[in-house]
């Protein structure tokens, strides 16, 4: 039988990209740091594994499908505290085993066939979190890159959107605060997002995973944006994770947020085909959402590490702090593209990079990561500030 077509045209992923570029050249240093994937290395809260222990018992049956009472009870109370509107647990709040799984569902569970007789787009700004694509071919709608550069301000620049474009949109996925750039929608951007939503009939999809790492004041998020313009709430998906805000990607715990009608679709894919986090994870996870302390020492240490990176990076042309996650995004010096810069930073200085372009595709206004490259400010301040000092020494001597 011949292989489904939908996929052909995926570049591999970006790891084993990455792999297969460093596969034959060794590192330059005998302590090589790793600054390439997003994976937390801080310490999860202590709590958490005495929840799970204390719950044990509930592994025994099958989870409740959407999130169990206490748990979307817990993620309504942060909303609420987070955002100043608490949404409706019963109604409005889907649990998740982490944000990707839910960022891939919503496409199959809201984007519709046709939309006015056309085939769908899915617009997906560029740089972006690699599900989105994947999402919007699955549902063999038309995956549309939005570049997202310097000039616009790391976000897709709205006014510069075709109208028939708009018009054949389903999903609109942003990512705030955005990774690899770390760029924050306002709340009006947020708004002229939902009012292009409403007006062009197509969902917002909010991928807000890393909206509580950030340096100046909180990330506004697009519920925010729907509760302040008076939006339906079906008109945007919020996405949030405890993977960076808690250490916790290894819990596996995520959940969406939308209006009741958006929420009955998705919770009936969900009860078809989708697999419920374990309860004493469910538990435990509630507890994590109740609780800021842990989540404020978290962000004092991302602080410490972006405060020793800006004093590193100070003669570095073109290198900014961003406002919120946790990775930077360098432009490449002169001559050197994302990859010949990733391959001398781990033949000279043994850091390892990930090179731009492996996060973003090629449009007809060029591969606007080309000429950067990512790096993930996960590890312990001391390895933190001798990788950014190498990467210094080594590309922008
Ligand atoms: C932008 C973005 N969205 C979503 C995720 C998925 O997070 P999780 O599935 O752990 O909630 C990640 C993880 O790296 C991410 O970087």
């Amino acid at each position: 039988m011949k292989a489904p077509e939908r996929f052909s045209a995926l570049p591999d992923y970006a790891f084993p990209r990455l792999r297969t570029l460093l596969a034959d050249v060794p590192p330059g240093a005998s302590d090589p740091i790793e600054m390439t994937i997003g994976d937390p290395r801080h310490d999860p809260p202590a709590f958490v594994g005495e929840v799970v222990a204390a719950e044990a018992a509930g592994f025994r049956g099958y989870p409740p499908n959407e999130g169990a009472p206490e748990l979307r009870g817990a993620i309504a109370d942060w909303v609420g505290r987070r955002y100043g509107t608490r949404p409706d647990p019963e109604t409005q709040i889907l649990t998740l085993n982490g944000t990707r799984e839910g960022l891939y569902n919503v496409a199959m569970a809201l984007a519709p066939e046709r939309k006015d007789g056309q085939r769908p787009a899915i617009l997906v700004p560029n740089p972006f979190y690699q599900v989105y694509a994947v999402a919007a071919l699955s549902v063999e709608a038309e995956p549309v890159y939005l570049n997202a550069t310097k000039a616009t301000g790391h976000l897709p620049d709205l006014d510069a959107l075709d109208l028939a474009l708009l018009d054949r949109t389903a999903l609109f996925y942003l990512c705030s605060p955005a990774n690899p750039q770390g760029a924050v929608a306002s709340l009006d951007y947020w708004e002229r997002l939902l009012t292009l939503a409403e007006r062009h009939d197509f969902v917002v999809v909010a991928d807000e995973c890393y909206c509580e790492v950030y340096r100046g004041p909180p990330p506004p998020g697009v519920w925010e944006a729907v509760q302040r313009g008076g939006h339906d709430p079906n008109r945007a998906v919020a996405f949030h994770s405890l993977s960076k805000r808690s250490n916790l990607a290894g819990l596996r715990s995520g959940f969406a947020l939308t209006g009741a009608q958006n929420m009955v679709r998705m919770r009936q894919l969900r009860a078809y085909a989708g697999a419920p986090q374990p309860l004493p994870l469910q538990m435990a996870a509630a507890a994590a959402w109740a609780d800021e302390a842990h989540v404020e020492a978290n962000r004092a240490l991302y602080a410490a590490k972006f405060e020793a990176a800006a004093d590193i990076l100070a003669g570095v042309p073109g290198a900014e702090i961003p406002e919120a996650g946790f990775f930077l995004w360098l432009p490449t010096p002169e001559g050197l593209d994302g990859e010949a810069a990733t391959t001398t930073l781990w033949r000279e200085a043994g850091v390892k990079v990930l090179p731009g372009a492996y996060l973003a595709r090629d449009t007809e206004a060029g591969n606007p990561g080309d000429r950067y490259i990512r790096a993930a400010l996960v590890a312990p301040l001391d390895d933190t500030i001798r990788g950014l000092s190498r990467l210094r020494d080594t590309l922008y001597r």
